[in-house]
């Protein structure tokens, strides 16, 4: 096991659109691994693998208080939406310390391979829903952050330069 390095916001790389993942081999089972303790390694309740630099349709999830109920999405397509949606406040592993209300549907219904590579239907509502929507926006490039006003997007990406720039002394 290895834990990843998580790109942050502004990194380009987060804006690269994934391709299907081919084949659940043993190269994908060893990432799923790395990237679960990732993201309990750094508190997170959902990883996509762009977020690690791989630009492949891999999301792992786990929105359960004992961290303890992986969910692995390979592929991921979704198939329903409800008509309602709600404004939740999200964060994101790559925009750390950086919340704010972003309008997600109430359930989605997605179809997904698991980590054996067998096709699964999953419901989701809630918490796991919002979590859904988002790790599937990070697989199409895009970061919860290009939902809010330029000025706001802005002022994030200064604070995060700024951070790394620190960081980095
Ligand atoms: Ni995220």
């Amino acid at each position: 096991m290895a834990l990843l390095q998580i790109l942050r916001y502004p990194d380009p790389r987060l804006h690269t659109v994934a391709k299907p993942v081919a084949s659940v081999d043993t190269r994908i089972q060893t990432l799923i691994t790395d990237m679960l303790q990732t993201m309990y390694d750094a508190k997170g309740i959902g990883l996509a693998a762009t977020q690690v630099d791989v630009h492949e349709r891999l999301i792992v999830m786990d929105v359960s208080e004992e961290r303890d109920q992986p969910l692995i999405l390979i592929n991921p397509q979704l198939v329903w939406t409800s008509a309602e949606t709600h404004l939740n406040e999200e964060g994101c592993l790559s925009v750390p310390g950086i919340y704010d209300g972003v309008e997600r549907f109430d359930a989605v219904t997605v179809s997904a391979l698991d980590a054996q590579g067998v096709s699964r239907v999953v419901e989701s509502q809630d918490l796991l829903a919002v979590c859904i929507q988002h790790e599937m926006d990070h697989l199409m490039g895009k970061v919860f952050v290009e939902y809010l006003s330029p000025l706001k997007r802005n002022r994030i990406k200064k604070k995060m330069l700024k951070a790394q720039r620190e960081e980095a002394q």
